[in-house]
């Protein structure tokens, strides 16, 4: 832990030439916000703040910063707040992980190139608390995530319903011909009923989850639903917290450190949780120089059982697993495996914020770890001469039927391809054919959330509910079946998945934590003398992009600001 004494205002002068007049010049500046010279002379805590019309899970943003400015204020600190640009998971084309390290640069830069002394982060939708705290983990200013909280239930004729596990069942039931286009309209209208993020385990509350377990948010916060009055309390205590920080400096490079990102990784697996979440922390762990191995990951995995019953593994809501005990509830049931010593933005380690009284716990939400509801953990790392440097598969929501599969290839060479001909009657596909998706990794379509290949129409009414699908692309959190993701080299940098031809044979092995492509290697190198890459880019943004986005395993940071690629994590 470091120590510095706070700079408020005058922390980071703008370049005039003249110190003295640069802070003259930004007080003025400052004192026409109304803001009195008494609270000019105290610390800074900048509130890093995402609303947007484009993100309805961030619709209460505005009333979180309103109270993280109070903890602040109460604190003896003056609160700024700042905007950054906010990702709305369904409104952003061609996917939001392509906007990712875009909000991550921003969030680093403005916390470093404006004078603040500690920065309270607010997001929650999928790729927004990633990118916050990748930016805060390479700044390296003392940092705590405030995450918007979950969506609260709808009801559909007496059922309980929640983004997004609830959209994709009865679409797939739409497209089935058992739900008609009457009651998809009304449900469309029952599913989202709140502010917040999606109302199950999908990627937003596993990410809110695993910054619980990482340190970087207050103990007890991830699961508060985001229209519960408990919700403002925490963003309060956060602020109040991020003033403690400044006096008792803890740094995000404090926090984040094997042992810590170890523990996220084991929440992780408990909960069953999103496969997105690998790649999202492999690379805020990057952004500290540390890697987790495909091995190593596939051990904590072994070890861990899933203990939560929460869509779309299981059953519950993100507010039954609110009430049931939330994250420090499973945490206490993993206490023997986790490092203990990882310190948190509250000044505790792990172990302190697990020797608080234990609450009550519902049981039928959080299981004990005798009784777990599978006893391993949620997903694994694949490799094999499919995926030489690996791939995923969410063990925990796929058919256990499917788990050592030989199949046939029904292949399509690009997303346009998949919409074009899935639903052809005349596509020769059946029912224990391997479905693969090209060209749908980070440099072939910005790797969209598009893993989740749907069952062909005519196989899907024919009542098959499950298929082994591959591709380099992600699903989303909230999604469920047998499907390998991730596949890496992807195919639009010269991968294996890109030799593959229809009617080849795959064989997907969980068991030995396997996927391979059954053709001989001389004749894949053959078929991939002809591979070219598809066009780069010219200009802009999407010019950086294809330049600098690594693979999956390197979690699709940019090149150029992983740890090692940076004067600034040290
Ligand atoms: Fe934002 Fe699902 S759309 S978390």
């Amino acid at each position: 832990m470091s120590n510095s004494k706070p700079k408020g205002m005058d922390g980071g002068l703008t370049n005039y030439g003249d110190p003295e007049f640069a802070s003259f010049l930004r007080r003025s500046m400052a004192r026409s916000m109304g803001v009195s010279r008494e609270l000019l002379d105290k610390p800074v805590v900048g509130i890093a703040v995402t609303p947007s019309e484009f993100n309805n899970c961030h619709r209460l943003v505005p009333e979180l910063a309103e109270a993280v400015a109070r903890g602040v204020l109460a604190a003896g600190a003056l609160p700024r707040s700042f905007p950054t640009i906010s990702l709305g998971e369904v409104f952003l084309n061609p996917t939001s992980m392509v906007y990712r390290n875009l909000m991550s640069m921003d969030t680093e830069e403005m916390i470093l190139g404006q004078p603040m002394d500690a920065v309270v982060l607010i997001g929650g939708c999928d790729k927004t608390v990633p990118a916050q705290l990748m930016g805060a983990a390479s700044a390296d200013r003392p940092a705590i995530q405030v995450v918007t909280g979950p969506m609260s239930t709808g009801r559909h004729r007496g059922q309980r319903l929640g983004a997004c596990t609830d959209c994709r069942s009865f679409w797939a039931k739409y497209r089935a011909g058992s739900v008609d286009s009457d009651e998809i309209e009304t449900v469309e209208g029952r599913l989202a009923v709140t502010a917040g993020t999606c109302a199950v385990m999908g990627t937003a509350s596993t990410m809110a989850s695993i910054t619980e377990a990482l340190g970087m948010s207050l103990p007890g916060t991830a699961a508060i639903p985001a229209v519960h009055s408990d919700r403002i309390v925490s963003a309060e205590m956060s602020g109040k917290a991020a003033v403690a920080l400044i006096h008792n400096p803890i740094r995000p490079s404090d926090i984040i450190t094997t042992g810590s990102v170890e523990n996220a990784f084991r929440l992780l697996m408990a909960l069953g949780g999103s496969t997105n979440a690998i790649v999202h922390l492999t690379a805020i762990a990057l952004r500290r120089g540390i890697r987790i191995s495909n091995e190593r990951l596939n051990a904590i995995s072994d070890e861990t059982p899933v203990l939560v019953d929460l869509k779309p593994v299981g059953e519950g809501y993100m507010e039954d697993f609110h009430v049931a005990g939330g994250v420090q509830a499973v945490l206490r049931e993993l206490k023997p495996l986790l490092n203990l010593d990882c310190i948190g933005v509250d000044g505790l380690t792990m172990g302190e914020r697990l020797d608080a009284p234990d609450g009550w716990v519902d049981r039928a939400v959080i299981r004990p770890f005798g009784d777990p509801v599978s006893p391993v953990g949620g997903l694994i790392a694949l490799t094999g001469s499919l995926a030489p440097e690996g791939a995923i598969f969410k063990r925990a929501a796929a058919t256990p039927s499917l788990f050592e599969t030989e199949g046939r290839a029904v292949v399509f060479e690009d997303l346009a391809d998949l919409s074009a001909r899935i639903d052809d009657p005349e596509l020769d596909v059946a029912p224990h054919d391997v479905l693969v998706l090209k060209n749908a990794g980070p440099h072939g379509a910005g790797m969209p959330e598009a893993g989740y290949l749907p069952i062909p129409k005519k196989l899907a009414q024919a009542g098959v509910k499950d298929m082994v699908r591959i591709s380099d692309a992600r699903m989303s959190g909230t999604a469920f079946g047998s499907i390998v993701l991730h596949v890496s080299p992807e195919a639009a940098v010269g991968g294996p998945l890109a030799a593959i031809r229809n009617g080849d044979r795959i064989r997907l092995s969980v068991e030995s934590k396997r996927i391979d492509l059954l053709v001989d290697e001389a004749e894949i190198k053959r078929r991939l003398d002809t591979f070219a890459p598809p066009p780069m880019p010219q200009r802009g943004y999407k010019a950086l992009y294809r330049r600098s986005v690594l693979q999956a395993p390197d979690g699709c940071d940019f090149d150029f600001l992983t740890a090692n690629s940076s004067e600034r994590p040290t």
